[in-house]
């Protein structure tokens, strides 16, 4: 589909879309999956074949039933009237627009925005999302095939300091933070501590313990919150931009 046309009128839209989306999140409780929705648009991104990334095709059945985006169908839906109200704006800008404002609204740092993303209908295939009983290659396989790094891996990872696992999606259950709601440095914090009762470790989290280079940034991350927002925000917008290039 052609790209948006990023005029007065359509910039005009996007604050109110902002809006909109900081009410409904903050009443629905809903950031944590917001971003989820967010990250599984943009981390199909291959940079090689410049195929997947956000470009809004996670809206369709073919790619919302992949095993990985189980549960991301109530996000979608809770997208939907943003949508019909500012009709102008594509799905891709409104789902990367909709993980911006989540981070925000939960006390995260203000991630740059950058409109004019292009709608796709294509649907990659179904594995490009990483796989969370993986080890620290894995995560490179995946992240590297993005075009992202070590530190994006960490920074990026510390999302999970929002939300939970649900065990009818992923199989996975509970939080990684005693606040799922709250944006801040605590993921890290939680995961040097080690096990604790009623807190979630993935393998892929605890895989950013055992590799040396990953855990440099883990314990920066725990010690240096003002660090950890800042390296957040950078990589988020680079996750929020995978093959597109604003004009
Ligand atoms: C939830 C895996 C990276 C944001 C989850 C869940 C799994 C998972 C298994 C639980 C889903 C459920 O049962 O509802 C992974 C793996 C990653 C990764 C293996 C590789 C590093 C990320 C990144 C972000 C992110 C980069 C965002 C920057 C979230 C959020 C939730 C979540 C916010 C909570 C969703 C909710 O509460 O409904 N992730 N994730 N994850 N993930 Fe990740």
């Amino acid at each position: 589909m052609a790209a948006p046309v990023v005029d007065a009128e359509y910039l005009k839209e996007i604050e109110k879309a902002r809006r909109d989306l900081r009410a409904l999140i903050a009443s629905k409780n809903c950031a944590p999956i917001m971003l989820r929705l967010a990250w599984h648009d943009a981390g199909t991104y291959d940079v090689n074949t410049k195929t997947g990334g956000p470009n809004g095709s996670i809206r369709h059945e073919e790619e919302y039933t992949h095993g990985s985006n189980a549960g991301l169908k109530i996000a979608i839906d809770l997208c939907e009237p943003v949508k019909a109200k500012h009709p102008k704006i594509t799905y891709a800008d409104l789902y990367q627009l909709a993980g911006v404002v989540a981070v925000e609204v939960t006390g995260g740092p203000t991630v740059d925005f950058v409109p004019g993303r292009r709608d796709s209908s294509v649907c990659p295939k179904e594995g490009r999302l990483p796989n969370a009983k993986q080890g620290a290659p894995h995560l490179r396989e995946i992240f590297y095939r993005m075009g992202l790094s070590d530190k994006d891996i960490v920074a990026l990872s510390g999302g999970h300091t929002l939300g939970r696992a649900h065990p009818e999606r992923s199989g996975f259950e509970g939080a990684w933070t005693n606040e799922p709601l709250k944006f801040d440095n605590s993921y890290f914090v939680e995961l040097l501590k080690g096990e604790a009762e009623g807190l979630l470790k993935l393998p892929t989290d605890k895989a950013l313990l055992e590799d040396p280079e990953f855990r440099r940034y883990v314990e920066l991350y725990a010690k240096e919150e003002d660090l950890f927002f800042k390296d957040y925000a950078e990589s988020h917008k680079k996750l929020s931009e995978l093959g597109f290039t604003p004009r």
